[in-house]
């Protein structure tokens, strides 16, 4: 449903169209936020041109890859528990078979991965997709493979994706990457290096493929796609200060987003993730201004203390957030907000909860993701405290701010009861194999009666009843 992939759920192994001059075979899975996703994409798209061919069977691949997230200590723990299953694997039944680690758990770990995992071949950092064939080449000579050097310009733009475990319908179409925002709690600015943009044409020649291919809905990705820019044509590093680089003509975030809008009437946008901070009035005037571009907007908070949001070193406070927020509903009265959550941070009280509850009562969300905090390595708020509040307090807060985002949830999809609304059609509905299953603008999920409509259509839908998460209709003419 969600555009953003839950960390903790099973990954899933991609299979993409084979070559038939291709005799090798790729199991890849990927575990975490969607940018992981889109990177094996990028993977595939490489090791296609090296004689791999994906499968979905672990037991037959030549090599076994794992984009793997480091954003909470259980995300890590899952994909220990996959290595220790590749593992049996090549024991039991596949000797020759290599596996190699990707992503954010490679960048973190390096080469303590080939110590600590006996089973890994090969440890590849985000940055250092390009560099596979000379990886492999080293693991098939007997090697260990490790390149985990960190790029201020990688963006793969010029590398088409392969749009794995597709539906043929959504694309994630990666804007940035990288992170320099620095939240005390986050390993992501460690584990993906320096923010960095991707050039627009890059990006809409993509988005053009995919139109050409038949999608109907992209998602521009980044870990902060409001602080997109790209310096018309040159990069950062190129100009000698700031005023210099003022001068040159940049391509903010709300322009690329025009941009796109514009060249492709068609098709759906939407984006993530929006950083309060860095989030600009001129994104929802082009939001207002294109029907095309969905209205909905996630925008993690974190917190509802100003205190807590200072220690997390979030460059917003509170007061700050709900003024962004007050835009928002004034220019895009349609739009859905939705957030991300910690709760259990470093010395947070009761009244720093009670300050998050409050502060999701002014807001009311559509949805949210919510956490227990997890403290990472090397990271500064790991650097400066205690991880001080006991489990149990984490997880009754955790239970709180859940039930309150589902009461809001509720209310929110009840609004829909009786009302008609656009559903782009994405799969059949898990539940009933004769009902579609797609999202509205807002990104709440919508289920209804197949009724001669197909994959892809955009329908309208009456809506007639609903749960807390989810809208039940039918389709109309209109
Ligand atoms: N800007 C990114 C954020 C990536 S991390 C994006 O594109 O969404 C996703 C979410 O994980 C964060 O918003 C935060 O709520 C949560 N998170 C990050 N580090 C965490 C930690 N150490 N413990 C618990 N949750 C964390
Ligand atoms: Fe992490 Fe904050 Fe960047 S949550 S990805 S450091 S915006």
């Amino acid at each position: 449903m969600e555009k953003k992939i839950d960390e903790t759920k099973q990954g899933n192994s991609l299979v993409l169209e084979a070559k038939d001059s291709n005799k090798r075979k790729l199991f890849i899975e990927s575990y975490g936020c969607a940018m992981n996703f889109s990177d094996s994409e990028i993977v595939a798209s490489i090791l296609s041109n090296q004689g791999f061919n994906t499968t979905n069977e672990l037991e037959e691949a030549d090599l076994v890859l794992v984009n793997t997230c480091s954003i909470r200590d259980k995300a890590e723990q899952t994909v220990r528990k996959r290595l220790e299953k590749y593992n049996a694997v090549k024991r039991d039944i596949n000797p020759k078979m290599k596996v190699g680690v990707l992503g954010c758990m490679a960048e973190r770990l390096k080469e303590k991965f080939l110590d600590e995992e006996k089973i890994v071949d090969m440890v590849v950092g985000p940055d250092a997709y390009k560099d596979l064939p000379n990886l492999l080449a080293e693991v098939e000579a007997g090697n260990d493979a490790v390149n985990v050097i960190l790029s201020k310009e990688e963006t793969y733009g010029d590398i088409s994706p392969v749009r794995l475990n597709s539906n043929g319908i959504n694309a994630l179409v990666s804007i940035t990457r990288g992170c320099d925002n620095m939240c005390t709690f986050c390993v992501v600015p460690f584990t993906r290096g320096r923010e960095r943009s991707r050039n627009p044409q890059s990006i809409l020649d993509e988005i053009q493929d995919l139109a050409n291919t038949g999608y109907k809905e992209i998602t521009l990705l980044g870990q902060n796609v409001d602080s997109y820019v790209w310096y018309g044509g040159g990069l950062k590093k190129d100009f000698k200060n700031a005023t210099e680089m003022e001068k040159a003509t940049a391509t903010s975030f709300s322009q690329l987003l025009e941009m796109v809008a514009k060249a492709q009437p068609q098709m759906r946008v939407r984006f993530s993730t929006s950083n309060p901070q860095d989030m600009t009035e001129d994104v929802f005037h082009v939001m207002a201004k294109y029907p095309n571009i969905c209205n909905h907007i996630h925008l993690p908070v974190q917190s509802g203390s100003n205190r807590i949001l200072k220690e997390m070193n979030r460059q917003h406070t509170t007061e700050e957030y709900l003024t962004l927020v007050d835009k928002i509903r004034e220019i895009l009265p349609n739009c859905s907000i939705s957030q991300d959550m910690i709760t259990g941070f470093p010395t947070e009280t009761e009244q720093d909860h009670k300050d998050t509850l409050a502060l999701m009562e002014k807001v009311r969300y559509a949805f949210g993701y919510m956490y227990k905090y997890s403290e990472r390595p090397g990271t500064m708020a790991a650097r400066k405290f205690e991880d001080d509040v006991p489990e149990a307090t984490k997880k009754r807060r955790l239970t709180e701010i859940v039930e309150l985002q589902r009461k809001h949830g509720a209310e929110i999809t009840q609004s829909f009861v009786g009302k008609t609304t656009e559903v782009l059609i994405e799969r059949a509905s898990k539940k009933n194999p004769n009902e579609w299953s797609g999202r509205n603008e807002q990104s709440i999920t919508v289920v209804f009666p197949k009724a001669g409509y197909k994959l892809g259509d955009i329908v309208k839908v009456k809506i007639n009843s609903c749960t807390s998460a989810t809208l039940i209709g039918e389709a109309v003419n209109y």
